[in-house]
């Protein structure tokens, strides 16, 4: 197992620019330092907020060791607990998802209630304290309707993310949608890859075929490179954008950990369909003013990147199984009084990204598989093409170092 110094030394020693050193991409001690010092300290997209309709709506992920589970309450609120049992451990809830009024253990029938509360445990003795018994708490907030979870005892800020993510969501009414249909694809491949992939469109023209007739693949129509970089096409959406109150420059978090913008789609494109018109045909997510309004993207690292656009709403989060495995899952969110086969068609509404995801598991297998030969030695990113890859990067080696680096002697 790298200790912490071991690693500090493999971050020093890493060419800037270049891909990571392999060990990053599939030691097991280097993954499970991925878990302590990234996924269980950050912010964690987990839910669409709308996923949960009705009090005792639950919903389960697993975030490394962690089982964790959102429900929400009979108040109406969405809260996350570990999902594990205060009895003698068990799992409480083995479904991704369900309804149940309360949440009872499967193992010994422990009952709590929505709010983790201990309701009930049977035959136990006079001295036993239920209220010292419930659910443990896993730190929760919903932004514009977007669900995150944060795992830490005492989790980093978030004001500045919520403020504004809050802000930009707003027009798109994310908590009155509904969910049309969810996928959940594994790729044999490290998550940083699968992160490594998503921030860049160098390989769109190659890879993405169906994706390419709507989302154009020169970085600086996505925005990718910085607001400075932004095309007059692009400055000249932002203003039509921002005329019909829609949140759309490109805003950022100071190291680049999360991005909002509003990108046009090529030609006049409504949404991501093979026609290139809007799947949802005569309604639009909340008060969103025209169907060309683009696509509102939006990455928080570690785990999420989004397309929010005029008909409908992707949302994609990433959690890591192993250092060599990634679960990845989509979500498209629609209008809420939107009905399928009447507003819009399943397949049309899914196929592009379904295809588009398809197509990146098989370039981050591949790469995955690249690198685990002992001939793989890190190669330089495109400062034109992959500068989003390079911001991720060194924001992931900054974090880690950061974390490893021994606290400072007390004066
Ligand atoms: S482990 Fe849950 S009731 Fe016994
Ligand atoms: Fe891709």
């Amino acid at each position: 197992m790298p200790d912490a110094s071991d690693i500090r030394a493999q971050l020093a020693a890493r060419r800037n620019d270049h891909s990571l050193p392999q060990p990053f991409y599939c030691d097991p001690g280097i993954f499970q330092t991925d878990l302590t010092q990234v996924f269980y300290r950050e912010w964690l997209f987990a839910i669409p907020a709308c996923q949960l309709v009705k009090p005792g709506d639950y919903a389960t992920l697993q975030v490394g060791a962690y089982p964790v589970i959102l429900v929400r309450g009979a108040d109406g609120m969405i809260r996350a607990f570990h999902n594990v049992c205060r009895h003698r451990g068990q799992r409480l809830c083995a479904k991704t998802t369900g309804n149940s009024p309360k949440l009872v253990c499967p193992y010994h029938q422990w009952t709590y209630d929505l709010d983790g509360k201990l309701l009930w445990a049977k035959d136990m003795q006079e001295d036993f304290n239920p209220a010292a018994h419930g659910l443990k708490k896993v730190h929760c907030v919903d932004i514009g309707g977007m669900v995150f979870i944060c795992l830490a005892e005492v989790p980093p800020a978030i004001a500045d993310l919520a403020g504004t993510l809050g802000r930009y969501l707003a027009p798109a009414g994310l908590k009155q949608a509904r969910v049309a249909h969810v996928s959940t694809i594994v790729e044999k491949g490290n998550w940083k890859l699968v992160i490594e992939n998503n921030r860049e469109c160098y390989h769109c023209g190659g890879s993405h075929p169906s994706l390419c007739r709507t989302y154009s693949d020169n970085p600086r129509m996505t925005a990718m490179e910085g607001p400075e970089a932004a095309s007059p096409d692009i400055l000249a959406h932002w203003t039509r954008c921002e005329a019909a109150g829609l949140p759309s420059r490109f805003v950022h978090h100071p190291q680049m950990q999360w991005r909002l913008a509003r990108i046009p789609l090529l030609n006049g494109a409504e949404s991501y369909t093979m026609s290139t018109k809007a799947a949802v045909r005569g309604k639009r997510l909340g008060e969103m003013p025209f169907n060309d309004a683009g696509s509102l993207l939006f990455f928080h690292y570690p785990n999420t990147w989004n397309h929010f656009l005029a008909d409908h709403a992707i949302v994609f989060r990433v959690l890591p199984i192993s250092a060599t495995e990634t679960e990845v899952t989509t979500t498209w969110l629609v209008p809420g009084d939107a009905v399928e086969g009447v507003d819009y068609d399943l397949t049309e509404l899914t196929e592009v990204w379904m295809a588009t995801n398809d197509e990146d598991r098989q370039v981050v297998e591949e790469n995955q598989a690249g690198i685990l030969s002992p001939a793989y030695e890190p190669g330089p990113y495109s400062t034109l093409q992959e500068e989003g890859v390079i911001q991720f990067v060194d924001w992931y080696c900054g974090t880690l170092d950061a974390r490893l680096a021994p606290p400072l002697a007390a004066e």
